[in-house]
């Protein structure tokens, strides 16, 4: 039997939450489903597979990933692999389940926040460091810590669009501290982010599409001075703010994916078809890893 494990989307806040500022984001209705097939030879696996089995004690077998979404889109794929893993063992759910995969992740990656991992687990609207919501759990790494809280919030439509392979997220992450050493100016932008974000929290409880639209392009401005968009991505950045209420990359950008929040949807099929680009027409969902 497999697991059922959606992919995420980040509204707001990535890379500032690395730094202890606030970020949401959201599983998405796009569901992979993991399997365990018994199998005595170790091929195929990658550092987060291998770390996911080796917790399980369970390195004899072949996983399985049946899905849509190409890895390295900047939708979680590797926290999804890993809790898909994690979920074929009961005793693991939760809290207990958000926080080994996190470990996990972390070992393999050696940087991060423990967002994707306890978005996935979590399902919904999930906040990371912010006062509202239902609260979830929190995780802390080193001198870090993270509190999760579930937001209430209507489901929002969106097209999800795939520019290309992101590369690393750790590639991403670093790119972003050299700027974070290098003085006040991106700390600037960081607080700027924050502030986008709590104002995102509340857009998304009083379903204000506008409002979210609004600050989701102004979030994008922000990361794109980091470095973290390319040519391609801004050609859809142009179609989601003309056609929807906002766009942004969504992840760890240089390549991934950008989040289209959806308003004409049959113009912006039409021109995303003329770039000849992948997209996903989908929306958020409460729903979070399950098995059955
Ligand atoms: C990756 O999905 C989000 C980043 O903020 C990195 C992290 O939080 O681990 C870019």
């Amino acid at each position: 039997m497999p697991s059922f494990v959606p992919h995420k989307v980040i509204f707001f806040g990535e890379h500032a939450v690395v730094y202890g500022y606030p970020s949401i984001s959201s599983t998405v209705d796009l569901f992979s489903k993991i399997y365990l097939i018994p199998n005595k030879f170790h091929y195929q696996q990658t550092p987060f597979v291998q770390g996911a089995l080796k917790f399980l004690n369970k390195e004899d077998v072949y996983v399985k990933v049946e899905s849509n979404v190409p890895s390295g889109s900047g939708l979680g794929t590797s926290s999804m692999v890993i809790v898909g893993i994690l979920l074929h063992n009961p005793e693991l759910r939760g809290e207990r389940l958000a926080k080994v995969a996190y470990e996990i992740e972390y070992s393999v990656q050696g940087l991060g926040s423990p967002i994707d991992t306890s978005t996935i687990v979590a399902g919904g609207f999930v906040m990371t460091n912010g006062n509202y919501g239902i609260p979830l759990w929190e995780v802390t790494k080193n001198d870090k810590k993270w509190k999760f809280t579930n937001l209430p919030g209507k489901n929002l439509d969106l097209i999800i669009v795939y520019v290309g392979n992101k590369g690393s997220t750790k590639e991403q992450v670093e790119k972003v501290r050299k700027f974070m050493n290098r003085g006040r100016f991106a700390r600037e932008i960081m607080e700027r982010i924050g502030e986008i974000t709590r104002e995102g929290a509340s857009a998304i409880v009083r379903n204000d599409l506008e409002k979210i639209g609004e600050l989701m392009k102004e979030n994008h401005k922000e990361l794109k001075i980091f470095g973290l968009s390319t040519p391609t991505m801004e050609k859809v950045i142009e179609i989601g703010n003309s056609y929807g209420y906002g766009a942004k990359l969504t992840g760890a950008g240089g390549g991934g994916s950008v989040i289209i929040l959806t308003k004409e949807r049959d113009k912006i099929r039409e021109k995303l078809n003329e770039l000849n680009l992948q997209f996903f027409e989908t929306s958020t969902t409460s729903v979070g890893a399950f098995f059955k």
